[in-house]
């Protein structure tokens, strides 16, 4: 059992969804819910509006992520995606052509994780080892201020540093400060090391872009010193919440430095949005994924979703999604004030390394999982296992295949031992790993957490637990610097 798109995109629930599993009388007892929850979805589209949703500051706030994929005139005005914003993306790719050594993009959580998606998946690990020719003039990249991690930020320094002492003449490098909220401590105690740094290095002429919130009434700390030091800015509009950003200027910029096809990404969600538009819930990709990992949490307590893509590149669409679902479901209170302590635990595991780990735990370990894979159809740049070894007959059974069939095969074989022990599993399929299809999965995971927060009743958009910590963690740094 599968929902097909014209695309090609597929989800197959037929592991998930049948007697001994999720059942069609456990969706019919919702029936009503998800009635509900798709007519919250369509207010959401039209004007933003989600039930009891309030901001940080505790006041209600409009949704607009389903509004990214589309590059309209109109959303320009709320600082979402326009033919301008886009036009501006093209002009930075170029700006920087030829140009900017290395970019580093700092930024944690959802100023981080989307970014890391794009690229792993269209980047690979050996990027910034490439010439810049093989890159297109396009700059090398780093991540920093996913940690307060010294040695990491002191080797990213000291190899920086090293290469511009090798390059003799100027070398440029740009970093692009990530934070909605302007302050994270976490990536501007990275930002300040690493232009403090870089400032005093004679070979470096550093340059610095600041995406964050671009409310001019009431600036963010970065915006602030963006104005004050004349830094170009990108936006995190209002409504988009930090894990929902991939589709704005934070994921947009990243992707415009590394020249990712952004129309082909934003056309994949919007396509994708489409579909889940559709009122058939066995056509509507979000609403069904949504209806069966919550059918199979309150009813069959399945209520860990092992997100288990096969390749290694897409490692950190797992760690996207981790979260996607931990912030946006896991929630002690529901909209009505009541203590409801929600949220399916998101794991991740990458297929096959994690066969030879986890997977004892998937397929004997408790009943409370369900597996959701994720697999490339038609890979770009295959190998087939050549016959090295014609005497080893075991080896040679395997020669001739191509590493993406053995690789599904090892994906189907785990799908039919999970199976055969009534553990729940399903499949998405992306034709091939493209920004087309990228932007089909994010955006189907993004809207199918939004279904979630109306099926359990609990605001996916707010994040009431991160910002216990912070609250916390900012005086006890200033008792810590008093004490000095
Ligand atoms: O989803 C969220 O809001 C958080 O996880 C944030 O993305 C994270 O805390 C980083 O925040 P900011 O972008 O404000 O620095």
């Amino acid at each position: 059992m599968a929902l097909v798109l014209k695309s090609g995109f597929t989800f197959d629930y037929d592991n998930l969804f049948g007697e001994g599993k999720v059942t069609q009388s456990d969706l019919d007892s919702y029936a009503e819910d998800l009635k509900a929850a798709h007519a919250a979805m369509k207010v959401m589209r039209e004007s933003g509006f989600i039930k009891a949703h309030l901001s940080k500051d505790g006041a209600p706030e409009k949704v607009y992520f389903s509004k990214l994929p589309y590059i309209t005139e109109e959303n320009g005005k709320l600082n979402l995606n326009s033919p301008a914003s886009i036009k501006r993306l093209h002009d930075f790719t170029e700006r920087i052509r030829n140009n900017v050594d290395v970019v580093i993009s700092l930024g944690i959580g959802g100023s981080f994780l989307g970014n890391k998606v794009l690229f792993d998946v269209f980047c690979g690990e050996f990027w910034n080892t490439y010439t810049p020719e093989q890159r297109n003039g396009l700059p090398k990249v780093y991540f920093s201020g996913q940690n307060i991690d010294p040695r990491r930020t002191g080797d990213i320094i000291n190899h920086v540093k090293a290469m511009a002492a090798g390059k003799g003449g100027k070398f440029k490098v740009m970093l692009m400060c990530m934070s909605k909220s302007g302050g994270t401590l976490d990536t501007m105690s990275n930002f300040m090391v690493m232009l403090d740094a870089f400032q005093k290095d004679a070979n470096i002429d550093v340059e610095v872009v600041a995406v964050t919130d671009p409310n001019m009434e009431k600036k963010t700390l970065l915006k602030q010193l963006a104005v004050e030091n004349g830094w170009e800015t990108f936006a995190v509009p209002d409504g988009v919440g930090g894990r929902f950003t991939v589709f704005c200027e934070v994921g947009l910029s990243t992707a415009a430095v590394i020249g990712m096809d952004i129309e082909a990404f934003l056309q994949g969600a919007q396509d994708m949005d489409k579909a889940c538009q559709n009122d058939d819930i066995w056509q509507n990709p979000a609403m069904l994924n949504a209806a069966l990992k919550f059918a199979a949490s309150e009813k069959h307590g399945r209520n860990i979703e092992v997100m288990m893509p096969y390749g290694d590149y897409l490692k950190s669409t797992s760690e996207w999604y981790i979260q996607l679902l931990a912030e946006s479901l896991g929630k002690q209170f529901d909209r009505d004030g009541k203590e409801v302590c929600y949220g399916r635990t998101p794991l991740v595991a990458v297929g096959t390394t994690d066969m030879h780990s986890q997977t004892q735990q998937h397929q004997e370990g408790a009943l409370d999982k369900v597996v959701q894979f994720i697999k490339v159809a038609e890979w770009d740049n295959d190998l087939v296992i050549p016959n090295v070894f014609p005497n080893a007959k075991r080896l040679a059974d395997i020669s001739g295949v191509t590493m993406s069939e053995a690789l599904e095969v090892a994906r189907q074989s785990n799908a039919d031992a999970l199976k055969s022990n009534n553990r729940y599993n399903a499949c998405f399929t992306l034709p091939k790993l493209n920004e087309y299809h990228l932007g089909e999965l994010l955006y189907l995971l993004a809207m199918s957490v939004a279904y979630e927060g109306e099926l359990s009743n609990v605001d996916a958009f707010n994040q009431p637990g991160v910002e216990a910590y912070k609250r916390i963690m900012g005086p006890k740094l200033q008792e810590l610097k008093a004490s000095k």
